[in-house]
Parts: structure tokens; sequence; C-alpha cells
């Protein structure tokens, strides 16, 4: 598929990916989970939207040439970058960081965290696509590798994260659009004792005050109400857009203190 509107930027730019890459020609309002590229396979140039991850991860090598290679992606690296720079704090808790991955993807994050040091990774993730593709790219990050959804988790998953008693949660580049709900996010939560560490990025302006439901408005509550208390807050570039305008996102750490009411969940 072709379109007139479509750049001459052509990208290759990891080896696993052995097609091409594309970006059409658009204004900066064009919002970002209506994004999309065109990459070139067997010969055919075909459209691919960039929350399409299913298609993205069946795919070797293609989402690294895109979010990091083309659109300059550091957001695994900044959230365990503060993460793992908070914790040579001298008051802050020793023990070996056992994760849960929220959103995990094809594993980049676990790999970042392993280089952290982290004893045990263990993903989670709505999508099939997603786990065959970090055992395919990133065999042995993940401790286990879980994949439902958890609005409603099941038995088996409940018992999966009981036991591995995550003292961390990490969520990268997976909260605040249609991505993970509140629900969810409150549920993975549940998890961690109090005393662990949340880890995330949300897109700056999902901080806003006008945005009042879903992870923006769960945030605010818990931090509002001390259920966590945030311990370091960093602004930065998350990646390029595709109008190649900067992209600002914050990394948040902040220390579960409570268990979270069930009433501070607002859907969607
Ligand atoms: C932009 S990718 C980020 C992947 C990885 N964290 C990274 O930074 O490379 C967002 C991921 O969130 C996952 N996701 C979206 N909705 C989800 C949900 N409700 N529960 C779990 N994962 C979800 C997607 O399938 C996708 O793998």
């Amino acid at each position: 598929m072709s379109d007139e509107k479509t750049a001459a930027r052509v990208w290759q730019v990891d080896e696993r990916w052995t097609g091409r890459i594309r970006l059409p020609n658009v204004e900066k309002d064009t919002p970002q989970d209506e994004e999309w590229c065109e990459i070139l396979e067997n010969g055919e140039w075909s459209k691919v939207r960039f929350h399409d991850y299913a298609h993205i991860y069946e795919r070797p090598g293609l989402y690294e040439a895109l979010f990091y290679g083309l659109m300059k992606c550091d957001s695994p690296r900044r959230v365990v970058g503060l993460l793992k720079d908070l914790r040579t704090e001298p008051d802050w808790p020793q023990e070996p960081l056992r994760v849960l991955d929220l959103g995990a993807g094809n594993g980049i994050v676990a790999e970042e965290l392993r280089r952290a040091g982290a004893s045990r990774v263990v993903g989670l993730d709505i999508l099939p696509e997603a786990r065959m593709a970090a055992a395919r790219d990133r065999p042995g990050v993940y401790t286990d590798y879980i994949v439902d959804d958890l609005c409603q988790p099941s038995a088996t998953t409940k018992a999966r994260l009981n036991d591995m008693r995550p003292n961390a949660l990490v969520s990268v580049a997976a909260l605040g659009f249609c991505d993970i709900p509140a629900l969810a996010y409150y549920n993975a939560a549940s998890f961690v004792r109090p005393g662990g560490a949340l880890a995330f990025n949300i897109k700056e302006e999902f901080l806003d005050a006008r945005y009042t439901h879903g992870f923006s408005e769960l945030l605010r509550r818990m931090v509002e109400e001390r259920v966590v208390r945030l311990e370091a807050t960093r602004r930065y570039i998350h990646r390029y857009g595709i109008a190649g305008q900067p992209l600002h996102y914050t990394a948040m750490i902040a220390t579960k203190m409570t268990e979270i009411p069930r009433s501070m969940v607002v859907d969607p």
C-alpha cells in the first residue's frame, strides 16, 4: 500500500528486521494513539498502526526498529534507571528486586531490570503475541510470563503472582491511553506488599487535572490520600512522534504505603 502523503524517510535499523519502514507526512497534532507507518515486506508496502502491537510483535525486530531505532524511545532505560538510582539511598530496602512487569511486551524492560540486578521478573501482558515475542527475542529474561486480563485475573494468575511476592510493580509505556485500565493496575498493585515500589511512566498531559478517570485519577487519589509516597519524578523525552516532535513523559517511582482502597478506581 502506498500513499501520496508518504514521506521519503525510509529506515532499516534492526538487523533482525529485514524489511523497511517509512513514515507518513502528517501534521504535528496527529493523536499519538492514531500514529502509523508503512512497512515493506516481500515487496509490498502495508500500513501498520503503532498501537497494533500483536501485528508488530509477530515480526522479529520490527518493534525495536520502529520504536527504539526510528522513534528513539528511551523509556525502559529512564524508568528502570530512576528506580535503580533510588535504590542507592541508604534507607531504601536492599532486598533483591522481584518485579511484576505489567504490559511487558517483548522483554526490553525486563532486560533493563536484569541489568539493574533484579532477581526475578514476571512479565504480564494481555497479548499472547507479546509472550511469544519475549520468548523468541529475549529467552530467559523472565522467570515467568503470564498472559491474562488483570481486570479479571484467573485463579492460576492469582496463584502465580501470590507465589512470586513481588516487591516492585513496573509498567513502562502501557498506562494512560486505552492500554492498561485502572482496575487492572489496581489488581496488579494488590500483589505488591506495602513498602514495595511502583515504577511507571505516563505522558505528561495525563497528569493534568482535566483527566478525571482511569489511571490518571487513580494516581492522583493514591498520592493525595498518601496510599503511595512519591519518591522521584523525572520529565524526559519518551520518544519522538511521527511529525518529529518530542513526546514528553514523566517517569515516577512511588512507595506503596498501604493497600489501595477499591473505591479509588474510577472507570474507564
Ligand atoms: C507500548 S507497549 C510497551 C511494552 C513494554 N513495556 C516496553 O516498554 O517495551 C504496551 C504494552 O501494553 C500491553 N497492554 C495493553 N493493554 C494491556 C492490558 N489491559 N493488560 C496488560 N497489558 C496490556 C500491550 O499488549 C503492549 O505489549
